[in-house]
């Protein structure tokens, strides 16, 4: 019994990085695979409607939720196996993606210095294949166990089967799949990634280029700090919206109109546009209206101020998306789970 340690009208307030009121119905902070086990197999929450929460920094709350909320805290970080070229470590789903950055940078195991700061936990990385400056989760990634909330067992995803693209896996549309654990590959010889436009401008501009991974990550950390708010000072759930695809053929005659819009190619007849330009030049970069707004140095993160509601942030990215659309005739979708 003391496994289904459940608390009822728990306010998400504390569990959420926009810092958004609303109340969970049934709430459990989960620090054991065996009281996940208990929860799922009770008959009392088995039936619930569910929700996995990592940190929360991905998350608008636009009303209370119904159902079961599942705070994942199981937290550790392993080293399964060592050879001279790489190390594959094990890391718990509750740990801080962070405090995963920062081991692999003690160790001096490459591949996810890119990937500094960016808030959440190790469990949420899968389900959007979090990435960043060039990089992204899926390039390490091993594998995902989880737990099938249908069939009552775990079970291992490798990667080729995690069906990983931009922002998106089988995770993000499978929410009866529970990530308990992910595994990493990590390299002993790395290879910089620097390529990314902000990072060669920041390179060109200090003069220094990185020459080690802790070195990326010191330089990602500064260009993290002038661009992205801390969600502990500004509430805020990182990029509001995905960048979106378009065809070449949109893109060049928006080109023509637009000279200075910022696209990357994103295969042979797609390309990429920076959503963050769009929302600036509809006039919407560090625009406020009552407590929402977006950030003065990055127009794709929504700020929420004290007081915002969840539907006043969803109405005013409603306006963003609006105004874009008509603009260039571009839809945005949004990047961050909508409840
Ligand atoms: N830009 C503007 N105005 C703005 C913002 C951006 O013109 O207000 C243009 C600039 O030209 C800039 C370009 O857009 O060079 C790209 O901006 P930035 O490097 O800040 O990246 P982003 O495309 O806006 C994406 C990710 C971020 C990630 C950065 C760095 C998405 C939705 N967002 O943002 O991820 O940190 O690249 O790799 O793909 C997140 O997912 O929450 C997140 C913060």
């Amino acid at each position: 019994m003391t496994l289904l340690n459940v608390a009822q009208n728990v306010s998400l307030q504390p569990y959420n990085t926009l810092g958004i009121y609303a109340t969970a119905r049934y709430f459990a902070l989960i620090e054991t695979i065996e009281q996940l086990h208990a929860l799922l197999e009770s008959s009392e929450y088995a039936a619930l409607p569910r929700l996995i929460l990592g940190s929360g920094s991905n998350i608008l709350f636009t009303h209370d939720f119904p159902g079961l909320v599942l705070r994942m805290q199981i937290q550790g970080i392993q080293k399964i196996i060592e050879n001279s070229d790489f190390s594959v470590i094990e890391v718990n789903a509750g740990e801080l993606w962070e405090n995963v950055v920062e081991y692999a940078l003690d160790q001096g195991y490459g591949g996810i210095e890119n990937l500094t700061w960016i808030p959440g936990t190790a469990g949420a990385g899968p389900v959007q294949n979090i990435g960043a400056y060039g990089v992204e989760l899926k390039d390490t990634l091993e594998n995902v166990t989880v737990y099938d909330t249908n069939s009552h067992q775990e079970r291992i995803f490798p990667k080729e089967q995690c069906c990983f693209g931009y922002r998106s896996s089988i995770f993000k549309t499978n929410p009866q799949y529970i990530i308990l654990k992910i595994q990493l590959q990590l390299t002993k010889h790395p290879e910089l990634q620097l390529q990314y436009a902000s990072l060669t401008q920041a390179i060109q501009t200090t003069g220094q280029t990185p020459t080690n991974i802790r070195e990326v990550a010191q330089l990602i950390r500064k260009i993290r700090d002038q661009r992205l708010p801390n969600p502990k000072i500004l509430g805020n759930a990182g990029s509001f919206f995905k960048n979106p695809q378009i065809p070449l053929v949109q893109y060049q005659k928006l080109q023509a109109k637009y000279p200075k819009i910022v696209g990357y190619p994103a295969s042979e007849d797609q390309v990429k546009i920076a959503a963050g330009w769009l929302i600036e030049q509809a006039g919407w970069k560090g625009k406020r209206i009552g407590n929402v707004g977006t950030y003065a140095h990055q127009a794709l993160v929504m700020i929420a101020y004290p007081g915002a509601t969840g539907q006043a942030i969803l109405s005013f990215a409603q306006e963003i998306q609006h105004s874009v659309q008509e603009q260039f005739g571009i839809s945005l979708e949004p990047e961050v789970l909508i409840v």
